[in-house]
């Protein structure tokens, strides 16, 4: 059995290659690019793969994501269908994005940009919010990252709604589900947060329509996918008022261009796609138990569903 890796920079990729050697003992693990038999190759891992690698191989058992989004994988249109893709998650991953959602939900509740505003003009101005329990929060998604950042957010004391395809309970959090409820999640919130897969459902769901159903003076914090967010609606409702400030942690081109918009607009926190990175030691293990456990026995816990596209 082979394992190949690809990333998009070669750095990356040999830093995987020789972590998950290590870990593998016995596996031969390489590059994709130093592949000489693709039809040795079992496993690929990948991030961002090129259009039509994955297809080069033709005895494949899976693909693996080096994260926990699979929709990267599930742009390829060359994918061989019905092709098993294992995502990487874990206890490391689900704790950066508690702490990225707390950080920036904070943020928008104590208005820390209007605060550092007033330093820089040596104003000694109190800025007065209301206390938690009365600021309404929504996350949309209440996967691994969503419900964990939904509790932690119902921890901190914030009215924390939730809003899922199915529904479900998570303590602290009042949950809805599915399109017949989303205009009731949406309603009254003040502070919401993206925590959806990006499929053809969730495309563009961050557009004009979801930001007029909002609280006026809402903020929105994107720590999910940039297609989720329709960025000229953004900048019409920041305009307007309707949306008072945003942090976005991901976008449709990344690296975000050095002559966008959102670089330097005043009311948007823009972070390079760092609210939850694998840390590349725990992924790599994680990634290496999820292949054996697959190899093992054809399915593991982080087997996505690819034809639901999450
Ligand atoms: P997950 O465990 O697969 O959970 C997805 C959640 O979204 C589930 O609650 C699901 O509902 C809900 N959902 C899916 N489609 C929906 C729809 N059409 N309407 C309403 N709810 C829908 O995902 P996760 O591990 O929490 O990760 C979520 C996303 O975060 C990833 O896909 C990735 O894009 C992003 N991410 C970003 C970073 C970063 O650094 N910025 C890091 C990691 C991940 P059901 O359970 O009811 O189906
Ligand atoms: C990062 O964006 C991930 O999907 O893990």
């Amino acid at each position: 059995m082979s394992v190949a890796v690809y990333l998009p920079t070669e750095e990356k990729t040999r830093w995987w290659v020789e972590r998950l050697a290590a870990l593998m003992p016995g596996r031969d693990v390489r590059s994709l690019r130093q592949v000489a038999a693709p039809g040795s190759v079992r496993y690929l891992v990948v991030w961002r793969p090129r259009p039509g690698d994955i297809a080069k191989f033709a005895n494949l058992r899976a693909v693996i994501s080096i994260g926990a989004g699979i929709d990267h994988v599930l742009a390829d249109p060359d994918l061989p269908p019905g092709l098993p893709i294992i995502r990487t998650t874990g206890r490391d991953l689900t704790q950066r994005m508690r702490e990225y959602v707390a950080l920036h939900v904070l943020r928008h509740h104590r208005d820390m940009p209007r605060q550092l505003q007033a330093q820089r003009e040596r104003d000694w101005h109190a800025i007065v919010v209301p206390v938690a329990p009365n600021r309404v929060v929504g996350v949309m998604g209440l996967g691994n990252l969503g419900a964990a950042a939904a509790r932690t957010l119902a921890d901190l004391g914030f009215a924390t709604r939730g809003w899922s395809r199915r529904g479900g309970a998570v303590p602290g959090v009042e949950t809805f589900a599915g399109a017949e409820e989303f205009a009731g999640f949406l309603s009254g919130c003040e502070i919401l947060v993206n925590l959806l897969p990006l499929t053809d459902a969730t495309r563009g769901i961050l557009g004009a329509d979801l930001f007029d159903r909002l609280a006026p003076g809402a903020c929105v914090v994107n720590c999910a996918r940039g297609a989720h967010l329709v960025e000229e609606d953004l900048l019409a409702a920041l305009a307007t008022g309707q949306v008072r400030q945003a942090t976005l942690d991901v976008f449709r081109q990344e690296p975000l261009p050095s002559d966008d918009p959102f670089w330097h607009h005043p009311a948007i926190t823009v972070t390079p796609h760092v609210a939850a990175q694998i840390d590349p030691a725990t992924g790599a293990r994680l990634i290496a138990d999820n292949i054996e456990t697959f190899d093992a026995t054809g399915t593991c816990d982080d087997l996505a569903d690819a034809a639901r596209g999450y």
